[in-house]
């Protein structure tokens, strides 16, 4: 086998804003959800995170040094609106995701920018409920188009929300909290419908203004297996990626709520009460490409196979390996994903907007020998090779993540960067930024365009 992958493959790394600029109360920032969860941890937060707001000059370095032809970010929404809304705008984050985007592009590394990574402004959740209200959707729509407006000239490469469906699963990220679990799960879901209006009307907007760019959402998707040859294991694994993942795929890239997703949240409690214009906006707003956020897969067991959709339990496979968090290390099940979403939807776009591999370490002598991350990169990237060689069209591969960030629920204890920064989680450590062992094996990869992969090691 050889290199099959593209000559203008985005070779990439991602971050958010959140997870690694830290000067979460500096320079006119507003706060986000992001901000106050990370700050009742009581470990490192977002005020310092990887302090990456006062150390872009070496962070650019080492994305040009790393050969990246792509960076994604996401852009504090709070930073630029501290409000969330267009009464108070700040210059200050202006100036600074302008001067990100510069040093990327004076180094030919592509911005690939996030609008909405986790990080809601508190502002509007105090006014209105944030996502739970319809004034979310004008005023989301609103920032977008000020970010298009300001950066529009530079970004080609832009990403609605991240995880809508994470955030859908677990409302404390979108600052809802019920302690009702039915109604906590109702709220949850005017939410989504809020957010997917929403990003619709920002797609179609793009999709008229700016034809050429790139818009789409970063959608969670990993592999469910069944956990057996019984049918309805299959059937449940089955339900869950067509709940889960496919839901929210088929309403950005088909304009259309199926069937099955109306009955599946009719039967967990929520009936969807969409008019005649709202289902309009979902239809006018079809993204031409999406990222999807890979990491592992998911082996699934019905538990109760008495309703039309059964409840289901993960389980782990004893056949795998899995990280300290439960992630299992499955290589082939990154192939088997992407071929399916090709045949689902032909010929669409994919980049990897995620996918990377976690781990508490220690750096000795200046060095840090990630060996498990660079046997998973060379194993997905691999079986990437395959599906390619297969046909789907994968534009690009964001390994996650760029420089050690603040994980999204686990602190700085679970490390995913290329590079390592020098902090723990309560805060000590020098800040100073060390490639690891992974960061020269994927700076061949990149050089060589894939072709590395097949080399001895
Ligand atoms: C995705 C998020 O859910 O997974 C990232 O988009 C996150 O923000 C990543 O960091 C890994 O999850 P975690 O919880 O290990 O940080």
């Amino acid at each position: 086998m050889k290199s099959y992958f593209p000559e203008n493959f985005l070779w990439g790394a991602g971050t958010s804003a959140f997870q690694v600029e830290g000067a979460a109360r500096t320079n006119g920032k507003g706060v986000s959800i992001a901000d106050k969860r990370s700050q009742e941890t009581g470990l490192l937060n977002t005020d310092i995170a990887s302090d990456e707001y006062h150390h872009i000059d070496e962070d650019i370095e080492l994305a040009k040094k790393l050969g990246l032809k792509a960076y994604r970010f996401s852009i504090s929404w709070t930073r630029i609106l501290p409000n969330g809304d267009l009464s108070k705008i700040n210059s200050e984050g202006i100036k600074y995701y302008h001067y990100i985007i510069d040093g990327l592009l004076e180094n030919n590394i592509q911005p690939i920018v996030t609008m909405y990574h986790f990080d809601y402004p508190l502002a509007l959740i105090k006014k209105y409920g944030g996502w739970l209200s319809k004034e979310s959707i004008s005023d989301y729509v609103a920032y977008a188009k000020f970010l298009l407006k300001e950066f529009g000239n530079d970004v080609h490469y832009w990403l609605t929300i991240n995880e809508q469906e994470v955030m859908v699963m677990q409302p404390e990220m979108l600052g809802i909290s019920e302690s009702n679990p039915q109604k906590q799960f109702y709220k949850a879901e005017i939410a989504n419908f809020n957010m997917y209006l929403a990003q619709a009307k920002v797609i179609n907007f793009v999709r008229k203004q700016y034809p050429s760019d790139m818009i789409g959402p970063a959608i969670s998707f990993p592999t469910f297996l069944p956990a057996s040859m019984n049918s309805k294991d299959i059937l449940v694994a089955k339900q869950y990626e067509d709940n889960f993942a496919f839901s929210v795929m088929d309403i950005v890239l088909r304009g259309n709520v199926s069937q099955k997703y109306r009955n599946y949240l009719l039967e967990k409690g929520y009936e969807i009460d969409l008019t005649e214009d709202e289902e309009q906006i979902l239809k006018e707003g079809i993204a031409n490409y999406i990222g999807l956020n890979w990491y592992t897969t998911q082996v699934i067991r019905a538990t109760n196979d008495n309703k039309l959709f059964s409840d289901m339990e993960i389980i782990k496979n004893p056949n795998l390996k899995y990280t300290d968090w439960n992630w299992a290390y499955d290589p082939v099940g990154l192939r088997f994903a992407f071929e399916e979403v090709q045949d689902r939807y032909p010929g669409v776009p994919i980049i990897i907007t995620e996918c990377g591999w976690s781990e508490r370490e220690k750096m000795i002598n200046g060095r840090i020998h990630d060996k498990n991350r660079i046997n998973y990169l060379h194993d997905h990237l691999l079986e990437l090779n395959k599906a390619i060689y297969d046909g789907v069209n994968v534009i690009g591969f964001c390994n996650w993540s760029f420089i050690d960030l603040l994980s999204s629920h686990q602190g700085m204890d679970k490390r995913y960067g290329l590079v390592y920064v020098d902090l723990n989680d309560r805060g000590e450590g020098s800040l100073k930024r060390y490639p690891k062992d992974s960061y020269y094996y994927y700076q061949n990869i990149i050089r060589t365009n894939g072709n590395s992969l097949f080399e001895e090691r």
